[in-house]
């Protein structure tokens, strides 16, 4: 039977997605000239597109480890497969020293490329579609300032169908809205700064927004907790859970507006210090911003309407006495037997971390199994001794029991965590 019906489907369904997706290809050409017209020139430009480039912490993403600025190769682990940054430096052959300002833009804001291929959102173009023209033409100055470094980016290893490209087109097409940011006129100047960076460079709603099926980021659910794949203490990549920074009380409600701006500009509050991917976001970024665009970012994630989170199932008596005493013994004497911490010791545990009461405990999992990775290096230490990592110390049921202790002691209501979601952390 060579050709079934099945297969005659199958067929037609390939060939209307392809069809959708070469009619669906953005236009990116047409407009000539440059994109904005400035008012700044020269050394003043230059210093604008660096401090925008880092608010939106390019370096992060297109500079590895070993690898020399802006020349890509970080590779990022999605469920889709691996894929790479690529070289923003001005070499004309392997990165954008050819890319004209409105390629640029049409990178930033479309997701697609001079040869008109469209971008993974892995580059969160979803957000920086927000960014200004003005802006844009001071970044794409400052990325042509930098020194060209000639390297390649190793090759993608996706997934069929997502290693076709084009494909992309109609994801963007259900998912995708490209547009400038438009200021709320019944919002203070602040807020509206606040609104632009928080969901514009700084992009947070690709880490901290939950995604569907297809990786797109839930709207409805905007800024409520997500997850995704990146690296812990010991270099391996695992889920982490991302706190919901809308304002319910298990969210950025735990915090004053104080404590956010504290946090973002010293990777620190009064109670605890940043660990895990977090580390990045603040020391490659936010701590450098002014003071006023801090506040302002603050200031705004303070007024997210709350999302709230599912009601937690409560964990009997048996399962919260077998969490007390692995707590008691493990870690009662750096957090304290009442979770309220020690200022040289460790964070409180009490109403305070976003982490601790997230609805998805991977990230407070990988904190106990792997040890939280705090920043380090700038910053003087903040604590007598690092936290141990227990993975070869407790098992899953162990660590299930301690987690779901912490969850739901004090004035902390989360739920439980199971032994299944414990070995989720350690094997994938
Ligand atoms: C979260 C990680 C991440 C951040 C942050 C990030 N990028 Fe990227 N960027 C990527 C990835 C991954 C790609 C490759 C996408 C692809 O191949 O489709 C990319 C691609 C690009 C491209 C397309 C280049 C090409 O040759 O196709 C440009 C331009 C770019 N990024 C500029 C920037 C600028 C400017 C910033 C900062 C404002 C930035 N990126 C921040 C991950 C990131
Ligand atoms: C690359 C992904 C990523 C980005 C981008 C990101 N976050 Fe996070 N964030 C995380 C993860 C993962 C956690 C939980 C583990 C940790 O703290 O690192 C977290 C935790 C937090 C916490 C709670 C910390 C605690 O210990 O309770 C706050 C507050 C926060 N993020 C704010 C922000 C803000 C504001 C932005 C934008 C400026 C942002 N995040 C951007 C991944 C990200
Ligand atoms: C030697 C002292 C010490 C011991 C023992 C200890 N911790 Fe920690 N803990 C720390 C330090 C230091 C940090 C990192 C600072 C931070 O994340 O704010 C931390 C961070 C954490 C965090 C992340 C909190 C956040 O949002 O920042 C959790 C969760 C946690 N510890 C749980 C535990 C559990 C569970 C145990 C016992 C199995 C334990 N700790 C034992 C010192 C300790």
């Amino acid at each position: 039977m060579p050709f079934s019906l099945r297969h005659i489907v199958i067929l037609a369904v390939v060939a209307i997605i392809v069809l959708t997706a070469i009619l669906l290809r953005t236009n990116s050409s047409g407009e000539n000239g440059p994109i904005a017209i400035l008012d700044i020139s020269g050394d003043e430009l230059l210093a604008r597109g660096e401090y925008l480039a880092i608010a939106g912490n390019c370096a992060s993403c297109h500079t590895t480890s070993t690898g020399e600025f802006m020349a890509g190769g970080l590779a990022f682990e999605t469920p889709f497969g691996k894929l790479y940054s690529t070289n923003i430096t001005p070499d004309a052959e392997t990165g954008i020293g050819n890319w004209s300002d409105r390629e640029f833009l049409n990178a930033m804001r479309h997701g697609v490329r001079p040869d008109n291929e469209h971008l993974y959102p892995a580059f969160p173009y979803t957000a920086y579609t927000r960014i200004s023209n003005e802006d844009i033409a001071a970044i794409y100055a400052y990325l042509q300032s930098v020194p060209p470094v000639n390297q390649v980016p190793p090759e993608n290893e996706l997934s069929f169908p997502f290693n076709i490209r084009s494909l992309m087109a109609i994801w963007k097409a259900l998912y995708f809205e490209p547009g400038v940011f438009e200021p709320d006129e019944e919002q203070s100047d602040e807020w509206n700064r606040g609104a632009y960076l928080v969901e514009g460079l700084a992009h947070c709603s690709a880490c901290h927004t939950p995604r569907n099926f297809f990786g797109a980021e839930r709207k409805e659910l905007h800024m409520s907790g997500g997850e995704y794949l990146d690296r812990v203490r010991t270099g391996a990549h695992r889920p982490w859970s991302t706190p919901n920074l809308t304002s319910t009380e298990r969210g950025l409600g735990l915090w004053t507006q104080r404590e956010v701006e504290d946090y973002l500009q010293s990777a620190r509050n009064d109670f605890l210090e940043s660990f895990g991917p977090m580390n990045e976001v603040i020391m490659n970024s936010t701590r450098f911003l002014s003071d006023s665009d801090v506040t302002a970012m603050a200031h705004y994630l303070k007024s997210l309407p709350a999302v709230d989170e599912p009601i937690a199932e409560e964990p009997d008596s048996q399962l919260m006495g077998r969490g007390r005493t692995i707590y008691n013994l493990h870690c009662g004497a750096c957090h304290l037997p009442t979770g309220e911490g020690d200022p040289e010791m460790a964070p409180r545990l009490n109403a305070g971390s976003l982490v601790v009461q997230s609805a998805n405990p991977a990230s407070m999992i990988n904190a106990i199994l792997y040890g939280p990775e705090t920043p380090g290096h700038p910053l003087p230490p903040r604590w007598l001794e690092p936290m141990d990592e227990f993975q070869y110390q407790l098992d899953n049921e162990e660590i299930a029991a301690v987690a779901t202790y912490i969850r739901n002691s004090w004035n902390n209501a989360a739920g439980i965590v199971t032994a299944a979601q414990v070995a989720r952390q350690r094997w994938r």
